[in-house]
């Protein structure tokens, strides 16, 4: 992401980042015991289930035959190594060097606001919602792309579970909020922090949005936005949130970080269109990650079929 050099309005002391005191050492059976379990989990499915980065039992699920497109898979290396994780780096090859002290087990991902049954789900809960594998092309903002297999579940199903009351008309994600264990939160002390996103509801309850937990059939790496992050493949790569604490029911608009930066370069529709340029750069064409060959940009990122829909006015 081009991120802004002018300082923005909203930077007001109050929202300056104040280092937290480094949270107490988290006790190490838990992750022993998730690792127990990852082998329960391995012997009943007949796979090599592997411990997520936090210990917790991840399975790999089965590629759905209806996200397995012709196209060519990204390296694992790559999309790995090269990374939009403002809360360690800006700079993409040094992500994955920095995220050594980020603790992801316990975890907890809370689902609450207008809706009839809020609650607080463990990793572990989160990984009996019944997953699958798909194969989505990702578009970042900045115009390069890549094809990776995510492991996940729609997260109309945690939705419909939480059951939003009807004046919930947008969904709002947040952000771990850690600086301790994420330099680049220190460092850029000026960003509205935490990373928050937002959907419409009827964008969120759309079927390609997935809660994923896990990248070419292992755990979500750290980097990748461990242990549960979202991904919305028809919109630029920055609605898809990672390492998500919180999912609100809200009634209006929410306020989302790169929005709050600036609004004309990065608004909170994003929706894929090589039509409309950045204001700084074209996006009628995009890099691909793998091959550094340049090539056209599909509208919403070539999921136009499923999701236009959603867009008809009028
Ligand atoms: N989520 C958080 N919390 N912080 C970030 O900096 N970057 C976004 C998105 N989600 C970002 C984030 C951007 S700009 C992109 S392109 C994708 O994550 C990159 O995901 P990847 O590193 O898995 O390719």
């Amino acid at each position: 992401m081009s991120h802004v050099s002018r300082r923005p309005d909203w930077n007001l002391p109050g929202r300056r980042v104040t280092p937290f005191a480094v949270h107490s050492r988290r006790r190490e059976f838990l992750r022993q015991m998730g690792f127990a379990g990852a082998g329960l989990v391995s012997a009943l499915h007949g796979f090599g289930a592997e411990p997520a980065p936090s210990g917790a039992p991840f399975v790999p699920a089965r590629r759905h035959p209806d996200f397995n497109p012709k196209l060519d898979i990204t390296p694992e290396k790559l999309s790995t190594t090269y990374n939009n994780y403002y809360e360690f780096s800006t700079t993409k090859d040094r992500v994955h060097r920095l995220v050594d002290k980020f603790r992801v087990d316990p975890w907890t991902l809370r689902v609450e606001g207008l809706c009839d049954n809020p609650s607080n789900l463990d990793l572990r809960e989160l990984l009996q919602f019944p997953a699958e594998e798909r194969v989505y092309r990702f578009r970042c903002v900045e115009a390069w792309s890549m094809v990776v297999p995510w492991t996940g579940f729609p997260l109309a199903r945690l939705i419909e579970k939480a059951k939003p009351k009807p004046e919930a008309k947008f969904v709002k994600f947040t952000t771990v909020m850690r600086p301790e264990e994420m330099p680049g939160m220190v460092r850029l002390s000026d960003y509205p922090w935490p990373y928050t996103e937002g959907l419409r509801m009827d964008e969120a309850m759309h079927p390609l949005v997935l809660v994923a937990t896990g990248l070419y059939g292992k755990p979500m790496p750290k980097q990748n936005g461990a242990p549960v992050r979202i991904v919305v493949p028809w919109k630029y790569g920055y609605k898809s949130i990672k390492s998500i604490v919180r999912i609100e029911f809200v009634k209006d608009q929410p306020a989302t970080l790169w929005e709050s930066l600036s609004a004309t370069e990065y608004p909170f529709e994003s929706n894929v269109d090589p039509g409309v340029p950045h204001p700084r750069w074209s996006q009628a064409t995009e890099r691909d990650l793998a091959t550094g060959d340049r090539i056209p940009t599909l509208k919403y990122n070539g999921y136009g079929d499923q999701v236009a829909k959603l867009y008809r006015r009028g």
